[in-house]
């Protein structure tokens, strides 16, 4: 386990992973040749490295709102290494009863853990953890704002599907106002050369101008209507889709009915597929949960590979948590 960016240092250690944009490019590459030194490791059953330098360590998953793959990841690659967890949830704890993030967060910090992993709805969450335990932290999803490590599995499984991230065409679909995973991913992407990113969204759901406003200073953009959506396919190497965030709209009558409005707005069919270029080696992706936004019938496609991308979750939280928690002697 040599650390090629410095061979004496581990200058992950002890490190808060909170907004995509904390990490400059070199330590993105290194982390995504971390998780595929890993993926190689374990599926040559050679973990004992692994194992020994995560036995004993206790990770304290918080998660606040739900999660199907992030938390399940999480777990699996702690207790794959031979450390433990300790999970609480809105339900279970004391945030119930209405306790505020920063006490929960001064709590956690008095049992002494060797990595949090935090998701809450609220933009910021994982900041306030971060500034009150003094183990690493890690957003894994906070409110509308970011989630770095879903960014990191999407940059991961790019780079295997295509060899290289720079000079892609890649289109974002979707809930591009309220999509975490989104706002994260486009962030990530200004660090390549020459990507080209298509923002096709419902007219409600574009993405904030703050955020266009960044990225156009150092990536080419191209806002899209759905209307367009077929055409893109005919265009790009990626298609990215994305759930609309129900959870996010105002929770007013008015909110609920934008949502019934906008929500059948985009479904990609199968019957559209037929625009994919075989010479452009297209792909689908998708940080799932998939609701109406893709027909089942696509799963079956070779152009699919959203579970995949689950899998690669896996490696590239392994690979976070070895970085993070690995002290001098490990
Ligand atoms: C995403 C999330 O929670 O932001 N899910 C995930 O972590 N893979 C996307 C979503 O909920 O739509």
């Amino acid at each position: 386990m040599e650390d090629s960016l410095n061979p004496n240092v581990n200058r992950f250690m002890g490190r808060d992973i909170i907004s995509i944009e904390d990490l400059p490019k070199e330590e993105i590459d290194f982390i995504l040749e971390k998780a595929s030194e890993i993926e190689n490791d374990f599926r040559n059953n050679n973990f004992l490295n692994y194992r020994k330098a995560m036995a004993g360590k206790i990770m304290i998953s918080a998660f606040f709102e739900p999660s199907t793959r992030t938390s399940t990841s999480f777990q699996a690659a702690i207790l794959k290494m031979g450390g433990n967890v300790i999970a609480i949830n809105e339900d279970n704890s004391s945030r119930k009863k209405g306790e505020t993030l920063k006490d929960t967060a001064k709590t956690i910090d008095r049992y002494n853990p060797d990595v949090v992993v935090i998701r809450h709805r609220k933009d910021g969450s994982a900041r306030i953890f971060a500034e009150n335990i003094s183990a690493p932290v890690i957003n894994a999803g906070d409110g509308k704002n970011q989630h770095p490590t879903q960014t990191l599995l999407d940059l991961y499984t790019i780079k295997e599907l295509r060899g290289k991230i720079d000079g892609l065409k890649i289109a974002l679909v979707g809930d591009l106002k309220y999509g975490r995973t989104v706002h994260s991913l486009a962030l990530a992407l200004m660090n390549y050369e020459n990507c080209l990113v298509f923002l096709v969204a419902p007219d409600e759901l574009k993405m904030p101008a703050s955020l266009t406003g960044k990225l156009s200073s150092k990536l080419k953009i191209e806002e899209r209507n759905l209307a367009e959506l077929q055409k893109t396919i005919g265009e790009v190497d990626i298609l990215l889709m994305t759930r609309i965030q129900r959870e996010r709209f105002p929770d007013s009558p008015e909110g609920q009915q934008e949502y019934e409005r906008i929500k059948s707005q985009y479904t990609l069919t199968k019957n559209m597929l037929s625009m994919a270029k075989p010479q452009k080696n297209f792909k689908i992706m998708h940080p799932l949960p998939k609701v109406d936004e893709i027909e089942p019938a696509v799963d079956k496609t070779k152009y699919a590979h959203y579970f995949k991308q689950v899998e690669n979750g896996l490696y590239i939280r392994e690979a976070l948590l070895v970085l993070l928690t690995r002290g001098k002697n490990d």
